[in-house]
């Protein structure tokens, strides 16, 4: 039995006697598409090589294809693929479950005017022999994969090495912007080896997508996914690297068996990530990472959630979509969990140990929690006694925050604390104390938070300061997209009409769900402009990629399609 989504099934062969199989295709569910039930001959106990013949349709989820008009060179059609979590179904017939396992092969016939990558190593391409106008690429992934980790792109695509196993790939008109944003590519790998064990996939390259990519980064093995979103030209925004990177090992070697563990890869990922980010750049940036992951957490637990069932660290997904359950929740409560285990376990110099341990233990496996639990307690055999004063059951099972909240040392948020304090205590009357000045000194990351504190300031700024601000500090130039995240989030806070445009602008020219639902979101919230962004919505639907579509259709209470 195999997942298959919007797949026309042709025939299916045994390939080693040429006979017909029959096969059958059940019911079509939203979401989950069509169970395909292939009938196998007597084996013998032989291996069994059965060949599918099928077409993949033009709705397939897993895809977007764009015409040359709405990429940045216009010159060639582009597909991307996004499998994760259960789209892989509507590509290939699979076993679409992160609990299987296998390697791949590829040969993909393609225009020769497209270069066509995988998540695979190539293993060589040449012009067809039948069709010179047609091209033939060969891919091998010899590391057993989950389904979710196949991917694919085709398009118009130039190439620099940014190291001794990493090139950048991405249309002509970023590849120069992309190889400085990820010149650190090989240094974070030597780090995450470090941590981790050594890498296994061979190359490690980057691929920029179009704008329209609905999440930052996605780790498709030898070639990582990301948005053309972290291009802004001042390297603040290469935490997505060190992220996706580190799934090279939580995540695509150690596997959650199925998403409702998705903790174990995001939560982990996220954990590895910091730890490099410490090595790289100074504890105090991992510390301040944490604390404003921590905050996110609580935003997205209260605010958004409303400490419903997706809050839990370990959530009952049977029937669900796992594109509607994706919060920060897995990532931030997982992340914190393992911050927490860390202090009490006795630090870097006990837990580093036990994550690699992990890593060596779990590898080409899909685990789950109680699989997690059980080596972490007898990893730390000489320390049960702490382990079991862990409240397992709320961290897991819990709805809302987790139970304890560590301390984090926050002390290169200070100068943005005192910004945001000054604003929030001036009076609207004499607001000459401030000037572009106040924030030359504080970096890129320093900004977004200072705008991330006024944003939650218990009673928010008046619209009179927050045009001041503008005035000043000129927020509405940044190219830096959590800056303008965060800044739009703020002036819809405050109501200020003109920000309205800028909003629509950041919504329409990326498509990156982390900042298209929140605005969204704010868009809708406030009556002034609800409708403007309905409208806006419906008529850029069309060309938006469908996962990102579907779920911005539910923040704006639209029924589907
Ligand atoms: N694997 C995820 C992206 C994903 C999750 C796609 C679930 C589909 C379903 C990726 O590693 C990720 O977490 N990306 C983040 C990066 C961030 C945490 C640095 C993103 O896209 O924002
Ligand atoms: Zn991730």
């Amino acid at each position: 039995v195999l997942d298959s989504k919007d797949l026309k099934i042709k025939n299916v062969t045994d390939q080693s006697t040429g006979q017909q199989l029959s096969y059958s295709l059940g019911d079509k569910l939203e979401v989950f598409g069509s169970r395909l039930e292939i009938r196998l001959p007597t084996t013998n106990g032989n291996k069994l090589n059965i060949s599918i013949e099928y077409d993949t349709s033009p709705e397939a989820s897993a895809f977007q294809w764009l015409t040359a008009d709405q990429t940045a060179g216009k010159r060639q059609p582009y597909l991307f693929s996004q499998c994760q979590a259960i789209h892989c179904r509507s590509f290939v017939p699979c076993q679409d479950t992160p609990s299987v396992k296998f390697p791949y092969t590829a040969k993909i016939t393609a225009p020769k005017e497209i270069t066509l990558l995988m998540s695979a190593i190539s293993t060589g391409s040449e012009t067809d022999s039948s069709d010179s106008t047609k091209s033939i690429y060969r891919f091998e992934q010899k590391v057993p994969i989950p389904s979710y980790l196949i991917a694919i792109v085709g398009g118009d695509l130039e190439s620099r090495d940014i190291g001794p196993r990493s090139k950048v790939w991405s249309e002509k008109e970023f590849v120069d912007a992309a190889a400085f944003e990820f010149s650190e590519t090989e240094t974070m790998l030597k780090t995450a080896e470090d941590l981790c064990g050594p890498y296994v996939w061979g190359r490690y390259d980057l691929l920029v997508l179009p704008p329209s990519f609905p999440y930052g980064g996605m780790e498709n093995p030898c070639l990582t996914f990301v948005t053309p979103t972290l291009l802004a030209g001042d390297k603040s925004l290469a935490d997505v690297v060190a992220h996706e990177i580190s799934h090279s090992w939580t995540g695509n070697l150690v596997t959650n068996k199925n998403p409702e563990h998705f903790w174990l890869n995001e939560g982990h990922t996220v954990f590895v990530e910091r730890k490099i980010q410490g090595r790289m750049n100074g504890e105090p940036l991992r510390q301040l990472s944490a604390a404003e992951g921590w905050n996110d957490l609580q935003q997205s637990v209260v605010d958004v959630l409303k400490n419903g069932p997706y809050t839990k660290l370990i959530p009952d997904l049977r029937g669900v979509d796992p594109d509607d359950a994706f919060s920060i929740v897995p990532y931030e409560k997982g992340f914190t969990l393992l911050y927490h285990l860390e202090t009490i376990l006795g630090g870097p110099d006990e837990f580093e140990p036990f994550l690699k341990a992990y890593i060596e233990k779990f590898k080409y496996k899909s685990i789950d929690s109680t699989q997690w639990k059980d080596f972490l307690f007898s990893f730390f055999q000489s320390k049960v006694d702490v382990l079991n004063k862990v409240d397992w059951d709320t961290w897991f099972s819990a709805v809302g925050m987790p139970p304890i909240k560590p301390e984090y040392d926050e002390s290169l948020a200070v100068p943005c604390q005192e910004l945001c304090d000054k604003w929030s205590a001036s009076s609207d009357s004499d607001l000459s104390q401030f000037s572009a000045k106040d924030i030359t000194m504080l970096t890129s990351n320093q900004i977004r938070i200072f705008l991330y504190k006024v944003l939650l300031l218990e009673s928010p700024l008046s619209l009179i300061k927050v045009k001041k601000m503008e005035e000043l500090y000129k927020f509405n130039d940044r190219k830096n997209s959590e800056i303008r995240l965060k800044w739009l989030l703020l002036c819809l806070k405050v109501h200020w009409e003109d920000s309205i445009q800028y909003a629509l602008k950041f919504v329409n020219e990326q498509g990156r769900m982390k900042f298209v639902r929140p605005i969204y979101r704010a868009l809708y919230a406030w009556e002034g402009s609800r409708d403007t962004a309905i409208k806006n919505f419906l008529s850029k639907r069309p060309e938006m990629h469908t996962t990102t579509a579907e779920l911005v259709a539910k923040d704006l209470h639209l029924g589907s399609s």
